[in-house]
């Protein structure tokens, strides 16, 4: 039965799916301290403290700041593998049933890191996911502070590999770095087959713009974050009929505009936008997916009914097959028939 109440033990056995989660922003601490440690690279740390005391960051350029740095430690492709199995192994705890994982090859690769080493040891994670029932597909991200020609020799590289990547997507500094300078790749990316997302960062000089940018020229199915259309009537009603899926980080916002935007994730759940909740980073903002649900509902007025709108939604705008999609569905209203709260 659905509790009175929401409790942090509901939100964390709902079945949900992760949309957005970047796996290089798994990486904690101690994997960081492990990996340096095997690789002989010095990241400037030597202790769990030194490294969370690193971690000072306003804004997004100022967190992308100490994150690419930190890749270094990746070198092999068991790096990479164990990497994701790690969060893998955490986020079965918060009962995610799937997860659609971004990943940026362009970190690595312009560090001399091959394309096939970053993608072999992630998809090794994917085949092996099924052992701690947890499904998961991958989705290359584009780097949108790097050019976009960089971006169609990524591409070209994924193509080699087209059966291990279900999307691509778009993320990194977006202040000067619009969706349109990355059309013709992604017209690229659609026509080989392949889903599209793009990040619409918080509050950047001209989210309305990049947003419209993202849906109407480059024509994705998601937004990861993309809470700004709030700003404007015609693209809320939009996303609505076109059921594009928003993807938001409460925490993450939280650390980079110091605003969960609580307010604006929870009324455009309301209106029926397609709205999900996950974790982007989530060893840097210390908050894996049932803490981000926890927070929002810490800091805002939720009803346990906007829990399991949240986790039908994760679901609904996944890139699963409809069948799948009705299996996982018909988890949560089993979780929420047999709940003794
Ligand atoms: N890369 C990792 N996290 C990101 C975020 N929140 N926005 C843009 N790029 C990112
Ligand atoms: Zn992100």
């Amino acid at each position: 039965m659905l509790p009175t109440t929401i409790t942090n033990e509901f939100i964390k056995g709902m079945p949900k799916a992760e949309l957005h989660l970047h796996l290089e922003g798994t990486l904690e601490p101690d994997l960081k301290l492990a990996l340096a440690k095997k690789n002989n690279i010095d990241i400037g740390q030597t202790t769990i403290a030194e490294i969370e005391k690193s971690y000072q960051f306003d804004s997004l350029p100022s967190f992308l700041a100490i994150y690419y740095p930190a890749m270094n430690v990746l070198q092999d492709e068991e790096d990479f593998y164990q990497l994701a199995m790690a969060y893998l192994e955490k986020v079965k705890e918060h009962n995610v049933r799937y997860a659609e994982l971004f990943f940026d090859p362009q970190a690595h690769t312009s560090r001399g890191i091959p394309f096939e080493t970053v993608i072999n040891g992630y998809y090794r994670a994917v085949t092996e996911s099924q052992t701690l029932g947890i499904e998961t597909a991958l989705i290359m991200c584009f780097l949108r502070d790097m050019s976009a020609e960089s971006a169609a020799e990524t591409l070209r590289q994924a193509l080699l590999y087209k059966d291990k990547i279900l999307g691509i997507g778009l993320d990194s500094d977006e202040q000067g770095n619009p969706p349109g300078k990355f059309k013709e790749v992604f017209k690229q990316g659609k026509e080989a087959g392949f889903h599209v997302t793009m990040h619409c960062d918080i509050d950047q000089d001209n989210s309305i713009g990049n947003i419209r940018e993202a849906l109407m020229d480059i024509q994705v199915e998601r937004l990861d974050h993309g809470t700004n259309i709030v700003e404007d009537r015609e693209l809320v009603t939009y996303v609505k009929e076109k059921g594009i899926g928003l993807t938001c980080c409460p925490v993450s916002n939280g650390f980079v505009v110091d605003d969960m935007k609580g307010k604006e994730i929870l009324s455009l759940l309301r209106e029926g936008v397609q709205v999900t909740v996950n974790s982007d980073d989530p060893a840097y903002f210390q908050s894996y997916i049932s803490d981000d649900i926890v927070a929002l509902s810490e800091n805002y007025e939720m009803t346990p009914a906007d829990v399991v709108l949240l986790a039908e939604n994760s679901f609904k705008i996944s890139w699963l097959e409809p069948e799948k999609k009705a299996g996982y569905l018909q988890e949560i209203v089993e979780y929420v028939a047999n709940y003794q709260g």
